[in-house]
């Protein structure tokens, strides 16, 4: 894993995003996947004006987001779907029938589940895949539990999780339980990923999932098996890394490596 420590939000979200644009300069068909949460909204900040300033373009990009709630439909506002138009795809030239949500309303889940690994697969497979991670370690919604090489199906959000997410719903308003979501096995599959933490309510999380043990428990120690896995973080998120001078050294020496051949 490429550990990056910088020192504000602001920074982990020009980091993250720099490395979408270089991706969609290098490859303008890719297959981008994407996440939700507050985390990414910088990013998607940065990607939109990048979109709008002609640096880069998502015409012929394709996207498969991580997960969202079973038994809300598309246009619901606490849809991940909503989050996702109002955030980046309402503001950027991307062709929105490309862009695929697990669908939260679809009749037969088990089959919808599926039919998504099946897109992705047709599509060719993903190129980045963009994640957060939730404070008991989740990714996408892969909670605590999640089998290692699970593939996309419908999960039981723990309480903490909900909790976690109440704060995106009215008080009256009907919170799902459950939701559809990638497997890790699905996200392992990515042939890089970029997971974003910042503030310290995610410390413990990142110091579980970068050093400590490989485990069902934390479900992000799972890309402590990706070959590509960018973790990129803020000073308060990696407080609790053990090792975090020599993560900042081997970054200072990428960089250097980087300059010497012209990028
Ligand atoms: C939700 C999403 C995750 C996301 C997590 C953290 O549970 N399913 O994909 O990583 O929230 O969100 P935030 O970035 O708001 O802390």
């Amino acid at each position: 894993m490429q550990v990056v420590i910088l020192d504000s939000p602001e920074a982990v979200a020009e980091y993250g995003a720099q490395i979408f644009i270089r991706q969609l300069k290098k490859q303008p068909h890719s297959v981008l996947g994407l996440a939700t949460g507050s985390t990414p909204v910088a990013l998607y900040q940065k990607l939109i004006d990048a979109n709008q300033k002609n640096e880069i373009s998502f015409r012929d990009v394709t996207t498969y987001n991580l997960d969202e709630y079973l038994g809300l439909e598309g246009d619901h506002p606490q849809s991940y779907r909503h989050f996702m138009n109002q955030q980046l795809f309402d503001h950027i030239d991307i062709d929105k029938t490309r862009t695929y949500v697990p669908p939260g309303s679809a009749s037969n889940p088990i089959q919808a589940c599926d039919e998504y690994e099946q897109m992705i697969a047709a599509s060719g497979g993903i190129n980045i895949q963009l994640l957060g991670i939730g404070r008991n370690g989740h990714i996408g919604f892969n909670e605590p539990s999640s089998g290692l090489l699970s593939r996309t199906r419908v999960k039981t959000l723990t309480q903490e999780t909900i909790d976690d997410n109440a704060r995106f719903f009215s008080e009256d308003e009907y919170q799902p339980h459950l939701s559809i979501t990638m497997g890790i096995g699905t996200i392992l599959d990515s042939q890089q990923v970029v997971l974003l933490a910042t503030g310290s309510s995610k410390a413990d999380a990142i110091y579980r999932a970068v050093e400590g043990p490989m485990s069902a428990s934390c479900p992000a120690s799972a890309l402590q098996m990706h070959q590509n896995a960018v973790i990129v973080i803020d000073e308060a998120a990696a407080a609790n890394l053990e090792h975090r001078e020599f993560y900042k050294h081997i970054e200072r020496e990428n960089q250097k490596l980087l300059a010497q051949l012209g990028n």
